[in-house]
């Protein structure tokens, strides 16, 4: 006898026997993955032709420019840095160029990027992630580099350069490193320093400026027709003929194009789209995955933000998300928000409440990250608040900041100014008298 509320397990034997006979959507699914390295790299001819002028002279043992490699995020630097890398040990037979390539937002101290350099060169962990005299380490590192590379050229790639440039001991270390060349006597370095905020520059010392940005390429954004030309090479690669439905190449594009023809957006869109399609078994790969695909990256990037935010503004959201739960049907005002922050700080030891300044600034930075809408509304005489608003549903956030472990437990928290035994006067709240 079966009973309706009977519970149903998941057949997960039964689910991958459906997914295989299912449609295969991908042909090489790798293509659309971020560590892909594309064989081409459509309009960037011209980036590409200036940085082979620039190192070509490597070919020849000569000694190549520092250089500076600017552009918004996704628009082709290190990957026109690889190809370029690629291209030239291709061209030689001797004397092939070292490139040691170090992201400073992983490999973000001066002595890490040493310890780094050397490391990569002798082939092991020879010098310890701590300890040792930076010193010691660099002068370890002149002699490694005329021992092991001869009268080669050894590029050295600061890909997210501004990452150092901005921390403890950064200049210091651009400037031991731009002018390696003096202390060598055989091998000869350049570097290649790659960023994407355009005024990071400002933060360096005139010596480092003076070395290392007279040589600067500037990528450009990509338009749509261009993010079309580039998701159209790889999608030959990565999916079956005719998966693809018409327009779903030129909708990644033009969405793309929006987010400041971001490359790499328009790959995870079209790969996100595919993955949709395949989740439901459908043959083909349409608009609408696209627009589902958009709404998913778009949630995804929610979390993430949300989750590597700074406690205290985790916490003002806190505030915010637990209003909009008691006060369904009252605006959220500013002046409320910094009430409940102070609530829950005053709970959380070792954790300061802030001034409503500092607040107004939290609440600004949420609004650009598009979680939440402020509207500044003049109070006559009382001056101005602002009305705020969630741009997601209180389940959704509720769900992430339950995630976050130091905040988990301000999430039962019940706000005083809503409780129904408290009462405000003149901003201070009172237990009624029953
Ligand atoms: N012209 C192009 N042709 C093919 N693929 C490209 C092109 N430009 C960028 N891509 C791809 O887009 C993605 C992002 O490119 P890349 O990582 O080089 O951007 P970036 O400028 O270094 O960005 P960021 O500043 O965020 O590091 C990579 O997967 C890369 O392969
Ligand atoms: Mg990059």
């Amino acid at each position: 006898m079966t009973n309706n509320n009977e519970y149903k397990s998941f057949n997960i034997d039964q689910f991958y026997k459906k997914y295989l006979k299912g449609p295969i959507i991908f042909k090489n699914r790798n293509a659309l993955a971020p560590s892909y390295i594309p064989v081409e790299l459509p309009h960037r001819d011209k980036e590409i032709e200036e940085i082979a002028g620039k190192t070509a002279c490597a070919l020849r043992g000569d000694t190549p420019p520092n250089m500076l490699c600017y552009g918004m995020t996704g628009t082709g630097k290190t990957a026109t840095i690889r190809y370029v890398s690629h291209k030239i040990a291709q061209h030689t037979k001797t004397n092939v160029p070292w490139w040691i390539y170090i992201n400073c937002s992983i490999i973000s101290t001066p002595y890490r990027i040493l310890a780094h350099i050397y490391n990569t060169i002798i082939g092991s962990e020879k010098i310890p992630p701590t300890g040792l005299p930076k010193d010691v380490i660099f002068k370890n590192l002149l002699g490694l580099l005329d021992y092991k590379i001869k009268d080669s050229i050894c590029f050295l790639v600061l890909d997210e350069i501004d990452m150092i440039a901005n921390g403890r001991g950064g200049n210091e270390i651009l400037y031991d490193l731009t002018r390696l060349n003096e202390n060598l006597d055989s091998c000869r370095t350049s570097l290649i320093g790659i960023s994407n905020k355009l005024k990071f520059k400002d933060s360096l010392d005139p010596r480092v400026i003076s070395s290392l940005g007279k040589d600067h390429i500037t990528f450009p954004v990509y338009n749509a027709k261009e993010l079309g030309d580039i998701l159209d090479k790889r999608a030959k690669i990565a999916f079956n003929d005719d998966v693809l439905k018409e327009g779903v190449i030129s909708l990644c594009a033009a969405l793309a194009a929006k987010e400041h023809g971001d490359a790499r957006k328009a790959l995870q869109l079209l790969r996100k789209a595919g993955e949709i399609a395949e989740r439901f078994q459908n043959k083909n790969v349409s608009r609408e995955h696209v627009n589902k695909a958009q709404f998913e990256l778009e949630r995804d990037h929610t979390i993430d933000y949300i989750k590597g935010m700074p406690l205290q503004a985790q916490l003002v959201l806190t505030s915010i998300y637990l209003l909009s739960l008691y006060n369904k049907n009252n605006v959220i005002i500013s002046g409320d928000v910094y009430e409940i922050h102070s609530e829950l700080t005053n709970k959380m030891p070792g954790v300061r409440s802030l001034t409503r300044r500092r607040i107004s600034d939290y609440i600004n930075n949420l609004v650009l990250a598009g979680i939440i809408t402020a509207e500044k509304k003049s109070m006559g005489k009382y001056g101005a608040t602002k009305i705020i608003k969630l741009c997601d549903d209180p389940s959704f956030l509720g769900k992430i900041l339950e995630s976050i472990d130091k905040i988990k437990e301000g999430l039962n928290h019940s706000p005083s100014l809503i409780q129904k035994n408290k009462i405000r006067i003149n901003n201070n709240v009172f237990r009624k008298l029953n």
